[in-house]
C-alpha cells in the first residue's frame, strides 16, 4: 500500500513538473488533489488494511503525499501565472516613443478665451471679477431678484431643480442657476458699495440643444453700485465696453425692455462697422427691491446691472452658424479659433 502511495506521489509530482499551462494545472488539480482523485482512492482503501500500525503508517503517507503534491500545485501555479502575466503585459505594451513630426501646442477652448477676454476688458475699466456657486437657492436665484414665487417671469427661465433641501429649507429650493444674476445678490451681501464687479460663469436651463441655445452654457454679469448712478453711466459703460471687446468701429444702443430685477429695464444691442445690429443682452437699473435684499438702502445708493452669453457672442464674433458646434468637441472645429 504504501509502495502504490509513494509511487502515485511520484508521479503527480513528475507530472505537476512538467505542467505547461494553468490549464494544465486546472486539470492535475483534479486529477491527484480533488475529491475523486487519485490519491483520495487510495485513502479510501485505508480501511481495507489488517493491522491498526498499517492504517496509521498508510495514512500518514497518503497525508504527506497529498500535502506534498498541493504544495507543488501552488508553487507551479504561481510561476505558471507569473509568465502568463508578464506574456500579457508585453503583447498589450504601447510603443509611446513614436514621434509624429513637429510637436502641436493646444490652446484655450473658445469659451474660455472670449471669458478671459472680457475679464481682461472689464478689468481694464476698473471692474473686479466676482463668482458665485451654481447650485443655487430659489432665493438667490429668483426671489431676491424680485421675483417671488409665482412671479410670471419665473417661467422664463426654464430652471432645474435639484434635489436638495437646505437644512430648514422647502423642498424643491434648491436650483442649479438660470442666470449669473445672484451674484448680484452675493456680492450686496458680503460688501459693502462701492461696488463695481463682472461675474462669468456656467449657467443653466431646461433646453434642448438648438443653433442657438444649449442647456449649460456661460453668461457674464456686471453691476455697479455706487451714489448717484444713473441709466447715462450704464449706457457708457456698454459703449466703452463695445469699442474695447469689438473696436472702435462698433457702436452700441439700448432699447427698452422689462425685468423684474431691474427698473427700467432694456436690452443692449451692438452695431456692427456694416451697420447691422445684433442683439447682446439685457440691462437696467438695480431695482429697489433687489437693493433692500442685498442689504442697501435704496435711498442712498443706486446702480445699474447687466448680464449676456459668453458663448453666443464668441460665435456671433466667429460667424460660427450653430453654437452647438462649441460643444461637440470635434477639434477640425476647436483648432480655428
Ligand atoms: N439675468 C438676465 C438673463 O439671464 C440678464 C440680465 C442681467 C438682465 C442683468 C438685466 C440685468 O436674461
Amino acid at each position: 500500500m504504501i509502495t502504490d502511495i509513494i509511487a502515485a506521489k511520484d508521479a503527480a509530482l513528475a507530472d505537476i513538473e512538467a505542467a505547461a499551462s494553468l490549464e494544465d494545472i486546472v486539470a492535475l488539480t483534479t486529477r491527484y488533489a480533488g475529491k475523486k482523485g487519485e490519491l483520495a482512492a487510495l485513502k479510501k482503501q485505508l480501511g481495507s488494511l489488517d493491522s491498526i500500525e498499517q492504517k496509521k503508517a498508510a495514512g500518514a503517507a497518503v497525508n504527506d503525499a497529498m500535502s506534498a503534491v498541493d504544495v507543488a500545485l501552488d508553487a507551479r501555479r504561481a510561476v505558471l501565472s507569473a509568465a502568463a502575466l508578464a506574456e500579457q503585459v508585453e503583447n498589450e505594451r504601447l510603443d509611446l516613443t513614436e514621434f509624429m513630426g513637429a510637436p502641436t501646442r493646444g490652446h484655450a477652448h473658445l469659451a474660455t478665451q472670449a471669458w478671459e477676454r472680457l475679464e481682461d476688458v472689464f478689468v481694464g475699466l476698473g471692474f473686479r471679477v466676482a463668482e458665485g456657486p451654481e447650485v443655487e437657492t430659489d432665493w438667490h436665484n429668483f426671489e431676491a431678484l424680485n421675483m417671488p414665487i409665482g412671479h410670471p417671469a419665473r417661467g422664463e427661465w426654464d430652471t432645474l431643480f435639484v434635489d436638495h433641501v437646505p437644512p430648514g429649507g422647502e423642498p424643491g429650493s434648491t436650483v442649479l442657476r438660470t442666470h449669473t444674476s445672484p451674484v448680484q445678490i452675493r456680492t450686496m451681501l458680503a460688501e459693502e458699495p462701492p461696488i463695481y464687479i463682472v461675474a462669468p460663469g456656467r449657467v443653466f436651463r431646461r433646453d434642448t440643444p438648438d443653433a442657438t441655445h444649449m442647456p449649460v452654457f456661460h453668461q457674464i454679469e456686471g453691476l455697479v453700485i455706487d451714489r448717484n448712478i444713473t441709466m447715462a453711466d450704464l449706457a457708457g459703460t456698454i459703449d466703452a465696453f463695445t469699442k474695447a471687446y469689438f473696436g472702435p468701429g462698433f457702436n452700441s444702443r439700448l432699447r427698452p425692455s422689462y425685468f423684474p430685477f431691474t427698473e427700467p429695464s432694456a436690452e443692449f444691442d451692438i452695431q456692427r462697422p456694416d451697420g447691422s445690429w445684433i442683439e447682446l443682452g439685457g440691462s437696467g437699473m438695480v431695482h429697489p427691491n433687489v437693493l433692500r435684499a442685498g442689504g442697501l438702502d435704496p435711498e442712498e445708493w443706486s446702480g445699474f446691472a447687466f448680464g449676456f452669453g459668453i458663448d453666443r457672442m464668441a460665435i456671433m464674433r466667429h460667424g460660427v452658424a450653430d453654437i452647438r458646434e462649441m460643444f461637440a468637441d470635434d477639434i477640425r472645429f476647436l483648432e480655428q479659433f
